[in-house]
């Protein structure tokens, strides 16, 4: 079975009564090649030492092949029935997909894969739901949702890793014979395991090259592997971590994987992301949303953490809206006995000690001044000094007689109980039903450590599936609500959850030198307008830097930019910046959050990308300058992504203030500051424009608008 794309080909060996497996993914093949040509292509011959005939790979890897290396299933009936070998049995074909159901029926199973290809981008998309059969349970333990084969020219594995403050830090190692293994049990995304892979050749880079990437759309517990078979063939998988007795299908029942979501480029790691972002855009974020613009936001959490008081408040909202804020987030500390991160979670009604008169006054206040009105959730947790626990200990996840892992004075509910899912929903609407509410920050602040419920079963798995659920049911009931995902951050921002939300948290770190390399590296995989940048204060709370206004701004302009400091303690002159930068964000919002992400290589001193239109009528390009160099003027920007049969003006429009240190630098000489330049696109693209020398921590964005 064959599905094309422009740029690629995926073909399907499902032959009645075989394994079904992938015979090949990668560059667009001819029309006429066919699938007999490849089989004899890729003929394999014997070899002493390993089995007489060689083995075939299937997607679920399952034990009956008999392979010796891997294994991507793993279930049995009290120890009988583990052996399973699925075959395909039927194939319905349908609009660029297909759904190929498979049997055992020896251990009396059934798995049926659900495969898309989309022939506009090339990404594939691959669901697998077992079935069990048989007249008794069957316990699974370990279903990896595909096992996916790259070329073995892809020797090199990039993984995202990091921690509170440090997400979607890039990590870049050779493959070799070792299996690569990344484990997440935090019970959410996590920080330290991103549940997605990039595979390329050595020689991938943004704009050149191989790579295959890889995501699992799973907010929870996941297994992303790396196998290099010693026959030369390499298999990716990625599923979902089940827990010991996690998953008992009684007869009849069924399991369904978490997606995949993957694609091929042969021109480089940006490409792989614009699929990736074309398809967040069109398959996952809600249509309406879209279309409208993302406004700019002010939260409050850096500006009062839980010092709430409303009359500062009201300044701080009259303030934000002077410079062109849009959007006007309450964060944390609004509700119950909430004046400390140690109490009141759970008790989602507003405090009355520091709200007398209810919110309603903030909420005019705000709404009066043509902002909208945000407020902070943490439905899924409660302290254990609140009311909610007080009356019901007994909704929280744990282990009878293990005491719980202390994390943020908080403990986790166990919201797939039907009656605490209620609770939690009934209390988010009578909220938004009080108010004119247009948008939520929906957090989760710590590991399900032990995710046992009150009968000692683990509920790691069955959690996410009700947080979709609980997202699903206040979207209904509130359409016009966007809710952003945050979980200390960026610990809980992948495809999964953005089905059921509008933007991510991307990081709690507001340092704009950190935050050029976290949202590099949540660019991979999320287009920018889905990933909250905010402006920190002038010494940033989390590392404790001082970075200018025009680097903290031009940080934050490139995604869906917020602020999220002091405006009543900040200098005058810097808020003159911030506002003139709101302005610029507006100006190029719409390329910004409908373009398309060229990463740009270059010395590790900048960090440089360009978002171009998708006509390729305009593009605004970012190059920051993260640290001293060693040269005496740094390399040529190369505006990629251009048409090379149009002109373009270049202009500098950030910072403002720009000066050369020494001498004129191609600005001043080519006037970019001023009226701009004239250049056909082939002459930006690969000539690029000489950079200026700055200091250090100095962001500069170029304009380019065709003529
Ligand atoms: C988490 C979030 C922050 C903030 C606090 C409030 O840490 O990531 O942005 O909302 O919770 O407690």
């Amino acid at each position: 079975m064959r599905f094309d794309a422009a740029d690629a080909t995926l073909i399907l060996a499902c032959a009645k009564g075989a394994p079904v497996s992938i015979l090949y993914w990668g560059a667009a093949l001819h029309a006429d090649t066919d699938c007999a040509e490849l089989k004899g292509l890729f003929a394999r011959q014997g070899m002493h030492g390993v089995a007489d005939v060689a083995l075939p790979l299937s997607l679920a890897m399952e034990p009956g092949l008999g392979h010796p290396m891997l294994h991507g299933f793993a279930a049995h009936r009290a120890g009988k029935d583990w052996g399973s070998l699925f075959e395909v049995g039927a194939v319905e074909l349908r609009e660029g997909g297909a759904k190929i159901i498979c049997r055992d029926e020896r251990t009396r199973l059934g798995l049926e894969y659900e495969i898309d290809f989309d022939a506009r981008t090339g990404v594939l998309r691959i669901r697998s739901t077992l079935t069990n059969y048989g007249a008794t349970p069957l316990d699974v333990s370990d279903m990896m949702t595909a096992c996916l084969p790259v070329p073995d020219a892809m020797t090199d594995i990039i993984g995202f890793t990091g921690r509170w403050t440090q997400e979607f830090t890039q990590e870049r190692v050779a493959r070799n014979a070792a299996t690569y293994l990344r484990e997440n049990r935090s019970g959410r995304t996590s920080h330290f395991s991103y549940p997605a892979i990039l595979l390329a050749a050595t020689d991938t880079h943004e704009s050149t090259g191989d790579a295959y990437g890889f995501h699992l759309a799973f907010s929870g517990n996941h297994r992303i592997r790396v196998d290099s078979l010693t026959d030369g063939r390499v298999l990716v998988s990625l599923g979902a971590l089940l827990l010991p007795g996690e998953v008992q299908l009684a007869p009849g029942e069924t399991f369904a994987s978490p997606e995949i979501v993957a694609a091929y480029s042969g021109q480089g790691l940006s490409k792989l992301s614009r699929k990736f972002h074309d398809h967040v855009r069109a398959k996952l974020l809600c249509p309406e949303m879209r279309a409208k613009p993302r406004p700019v936001h002010y939260n409050t959490w850096e500006a009062v953490y839980f010092d709430h008081d409303v009359e500062k408040l009201k300044e701080l909202a009259t303030r934000a809206a002077d410079i062109g804020v849009e959007r006007f987030v309450l964060d944390d500390g609004w509700f119950g006995g909430r004046r400390h991160d140690r109490a009141g979670l759970g008790d989602w009604t507003v405090s009355r000690d520091v709200y007398p008169d209810g919110l309603g006054p903030l909420v005019d206040h705000v709404t009066k001044l043509g902002m909208e009105f945000g407020l902070w959730f943490e439905p899924e947790m409660v302290n254990p000094d609140s009311d909610l626990y007080r009356a019901h200990p007994d909704w929280v996840l744990g282990l009878e007689g293990v005491e719980q892992v202390p994390f943020r004075s908080q403990l986790a509910l166990d919201i797939s109980r039907p009656e605490v899912a209620d609770y939690l929903f009934n209390a988010i609407d009578a909220i938004l039903r009080d108010h004119d509410i247009r948008y939520i920050k929906w957090d989760m602040n710590r590991d399900l450590s032990h995710p046992g419920d009150s009968s000692g079963v683990p509920r790691a798995f069955v959690q996410v599936g009700a947080l979709y659920a609980l997202l699903d049911r206040v979207r209904s009931a509130h359409p016009h609500v966007e809710i952003e995902s945050c979980s200390s951050g960026g610990a809980r921002a992948d495809m999964g959850v953005l089905a059921h939300s509008d933007r991510v948290w991307t990081s709690d770190s507001n340092d704009a030198l950190d935050r050029q390399v976290i949202q590099r590296g949540a660019s991979f995989f999320l287009p920018l307008e889905v990933l909250g940048c905010h402006v920190g204060p002038a010494k940033c709370h989390v590392t404790g830097r001082r970075l200018s206004m025009e680097m903290r701004a031009a940080t934050a302009l490139m995604g869906h930019m917020g602020l999220e400091l002091n405006l009543l303690t900040e200098r005058a002159a810097d808020l003159d910046v911030l506002k003139n930068a709101i302005n610029l964000h507006k100006i190029h919002r719409a390329l910004l959050h409908n373009g398309d992400l060229y990463r740009l290589d270059s010395a590790p001193q900048l960090i440089a990308s360009g978002v171009i239109a998708r006509d390729k009528s305009e593009a605004l390009y970012s190059v920051a300058y993260v640290a001293s160099d060693a040269k005496v003027l740094p390399g040529r920007l190369q505006f990629t992504g251009l048409d090379p049969q149009r002109s373009y003006k270049l202009q500098l429009v950030w910072p403002t203030n720009w000066l050369p240190i020494k001498g004129p630098s191609a600005i001043e000489m080519l006037d970019l500051k001023g009226k701009g330049a004239i250049f056909s696109g082939t002459a930006l693209m690969h000539g690029g424009l000489q950079l200026p020398h700055a200091f250090p921590e100095t962001c500069l964005l170029f304009y380019v608008a065709a003529i």
